[in-house]
């Protein structure tokens, strides 16, 4: 595999901070591209083989926002097996449900767009029903859970210009812990 020549934008980059825009259909070329480089990217991320040639941090999802394009679309890609990977394309997310439950990752989350350690609590929905389109501009729509349902929601936050970091309280980075489950 090669790697893909993808420009993740630094937390320090105001362009993350922008409102991402509904995608029109059918896809540009240039946008086919970047979603299928980015699933490249994630993908030797999490391979062993690729992150130690590469120096890469592994990595879960992308949002376009991430390399500077503002528009709705999020990449996951999860490994499902050893070696074996899945992947999502979400164009254009809506949450249609969501579960009164909250989660959140023990080890704290993390970011290809943070390079840095932040721990605490970003307080997230155990299930969640989104709508979406696919790369065909078909609506769809996905039941996610446990750690599938943070990243679809890590991601959605990107495409607002959010980022984990601002959902950790400050002065007490693990407040209401007791009322959510560890993941
Ligand atoms: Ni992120």
């Amino acid at each position: 595999m090669k790697l893909p020549e993808i420009n993740i934008l630094d937390e320090k980059n105001k362009i993350l901070r922008t409102q991402s825009k509904e995608v029109t259909f059918p896809l540009s070329k240039e946008d086919k591209k970047l979603i299928h480089d980015a699933i490249d990217y994630l993908t030797m991320s999490q391979i062993p083989e690729y992150y130690e040639k590469y120096n890469l941090r592994p990595g879960m999802g992308l949002a376009f926002i991430q390399l500077g394009i503002p528009k709705n679309i999020f990449v996951i890609v999860e490994e499902v097996d050893e070696g074996e990977f899945e992947h999502y394309i979400i164009i254009n997310p809506k949450i249609v449900s969501h579960s009164e439950e909250l989660i959140y990752v023990g080890e704290g989350e993390g970011c290809l767009s943070v390079n840095r350690e932040v721990d605490g609590i970003v307080p997230r929905f155990a299930r969640m029903k989104v709508q979406y389109q696919n790369e065909d501009g078909e609506t769809e729509t996905i039941r996610v859970r446990e750690d599938i349902s943070v990243a679809f929601q890590h991601e959605m936050d990107h495409l607002n210009g959010i980022l984990f970091i601002d959902k950790i309280d400050k002065k007490n980075p693990f407040k209401d812990k007791e009322k959510m489950r560890e993941i």
